[in-house]
């Protein structure tokens, strides 16, 4: 018989990233986890994708395979569709014929970046790059099925593994003592832990089908960021070439990338915590976390 904090046999799509990393650690004790690798089945490959559904008949999919390469994808806008679009499509009608739940992630990056009010899950999306096009499209796709679906926008992803702004940023701190940073572009640096803890917390509470954003409390720019990071790294023992109190801020328009990206990343987080019955903790709490588990202090 299933107990009643199992979820069956859970499928997780993107299981090496840095949220279906931590999806596997915190879904491990709740059901029957798969997480093929990319040389198991290919999110490219729809067909072999919906193949590996019919073998495992999963109750739970999380999916969180995905194009992230932004920058990328204003040249392969195929490949980000394929990926962002069509298979959380595929995902969406499997789940609706086994019944099953699905869980699907989504980015700050679907809205139109202007202003300095926080997004709400009822914004009106306007994506500034192609990546937020096929981020906004598997959304929609989701949103629209009559699977039981939750779909969690988040921002600024990062973790003690994989590749991103945190590793980046301490990689340069310790071989460089001058460095220019975006202090233009506002959002919440989220750890991949924390939306795979929500996650749990969302399904286990069984809340309704939907949109809801998923970030840390506050607000910050990636010049924010990158102090914060450098500043707890010191205080953590790291010895860094950067000085962080002077720590170079540029604006966007200073560092031109293929796609454009949103001035404006703020998201309201209050329909998840009011769902939940929770208070989500703070950016700054939450990177002291990830970075001690980085450093291994
Ligand atoms: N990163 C961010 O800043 C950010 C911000 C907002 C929202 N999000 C959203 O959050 C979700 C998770 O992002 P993340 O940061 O965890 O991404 P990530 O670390 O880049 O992981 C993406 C995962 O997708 C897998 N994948 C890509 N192409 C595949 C393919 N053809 N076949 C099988 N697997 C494939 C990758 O496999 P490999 O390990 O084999 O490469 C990887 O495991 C995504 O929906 C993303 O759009 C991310």
């Amino acid at each position: 018989m299933m107990s009643s904090n199992s979820f069956g046999r859970i499928l997780i799509l993107g299981g090496n990233g840095q949220v279906g990393f931590e999806l596997q650690r915190s879904f491990a004790p709740f059901g029957e986890v798969r997480a093929p690798r990319r040389s198991e089945v290919d999110a490219n490959d729809l067909q072999a994708v919906a193949a590996y559904i019919d073998e495992y008949q999963p109750q739970l999919i999380l999916n969180a395979a995905a194009w992230t390469a932004v920058d990328k994808a204003e040249d392969e806008p195929e490949g980000a569709m394929r990926l962002n679009a069509q298979l959380p499509s595929l995902l969406a009608e499997k789940a609706s014929v086994l019944g099953a739940t699905l869980v699907h992630y989504s980015s700050d990056y679907v809205y139109p970046g202007d202003g300095d009010q926080a997004w709400c899950e009822d914004s009106a999306a306007a994506p500034l790059s192609v990546y937020g096009q096929s981020k906004l499209a598997g959304d929609e796709t989701v949103l629209a099925s009559d699977c039981r679906h939750l779909v969690f926008r988040t921002s600024w992803v990062y973790a003690a593994r994989g590749n991103n702004f945190l590793k980046t940023m301490l990689k340069l701190g310790r071989d460089r003592d001058t460095l220019n940073i975006v202090n233009d572009q506002i959002g919440a640096p989220t750890p991949a832990r924390l939306i795979a803890q929500l996650t749990y917390e969302a399904l286990r509470q069984k809340i309704d089908s939907g949109l809801y954003h998923l970030a840390p409390q506050g607000t910050t720019s990636w010049h924010g960021f990158a102090q914060a990071i450098f500043r707890m790294a010191i205080e953590q023992g790291e010895v860094l070439a950067i000085n962080p109190e002077t720590l170079g801020g540029i604006p966007t328009a200073d560092y031109p990338t293929p796609a454009t990206r949103p001035l404006n990343s703020r998201l309201a987080l209050g329909k998840l915590e009011a769902t939940l019955g929770l208070t989500i903790p703070d950016w700054q709490s939450q990177l002291s976390l990830t970075l001690i588990e980085h450093l291994d202090r």
